[in-house]
């Protein structure tokens, strides 16, 4: 790909950065830093017109919405919160895939009245239990969730769960299935109209990666 126009892609370090490289390599973009050793915030690339600016997850939405990024790789739990508000969503990367479910103890739903219910993802949770016409008591924390059953913080917890590891390590079973997660690309409005061309190659070759058979 030629970059003939300035482009940010805003993105979490980690598993979503990790994941994402074979992705960005199918459109010729290499970083030029890790940022797991790296304490940059912004990290050139191969092209000098391409950075990447590695944030926090829950924010990468927002540096796009606002046009500090032109796009940006976001997890839908993270984008479910968010609203999508001002943004464009308009490719699942299939990547950092995982299910947000309800866990808990064994039985819990059955034997309990109102249930108080910790999670992260307040509004996926809210929307959750008002669907299923439950009245509940949402307990917002930011992180290690696992933990509010045990101590009798809360009856059940919303979480992401991948292989289930950390729920078993802690007692806890999944329950319900919320919604399947993994990350999607967002774009930027304005850079849609007035980069059109160039979001829409990083989209075409963002597809055509994801849609490869892994080997
Ligand atoms: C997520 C999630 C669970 C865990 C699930 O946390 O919140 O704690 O992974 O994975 P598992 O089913 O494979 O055990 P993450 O490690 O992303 O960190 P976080 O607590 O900051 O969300």
């Amino acid at each position: 790909m030629k970059f003939d126009a300035p482009i940010t892609i805003a993105l979490s370090k980690g598993r979503i950065f990790e994941q994402s490289l074979p992705l960005l390599a199918h459109a010729g973009i290499e970083p030029a830093d890790d940022p797991e050793t790296s304490r940059k915030l912004i990290l050139d690339t191969n092209h000098e017109q391409v950075k990447l600016v590695i944030i926090r997850a829950t924010d990468v939405p927002t540096y796009v919405q606002y046009g500090a990024a032109d796009l940006g790789i976001a997890g839908k739990d993270v984008l479910l919160e968010q609203g999508g508000e001002g943004l464009y969503e308009p490719l699942d990367l299939k990547i950092a895939r995982c299910r947000m479910m309800t866990a808990g103890y064994p039985n819990t739903i059955e034997t309990k009245g109102r249930l108080r219910v910790a999670t992260k993802y307040v509004k996926s949770a809210q929307r959750f239990f008002a669907e299923k016409g439950e009245q509940v008591e949402i307990i917002k924390l930011y992180g290690s969730m696992e933990l509010a059953p045990i101590v009798g913080l809360a009856d059940l917890i919303v979480d992401l769960v991948e292989s289930g590891n950390t729920l078993k390590a802690n007692g806890l079973v999944p329950l319900e299935h919320i919604t399947d997660i993994s990350s999607r690309l967002v774009v930027n409005k304005a850079s849609w109209k007035m980069k059109h061309n160039l979001v829409m190659q990083l989209i075409n070759a963002f597809r055509e990666a994801v849609n490869q058979p892994t080997t």
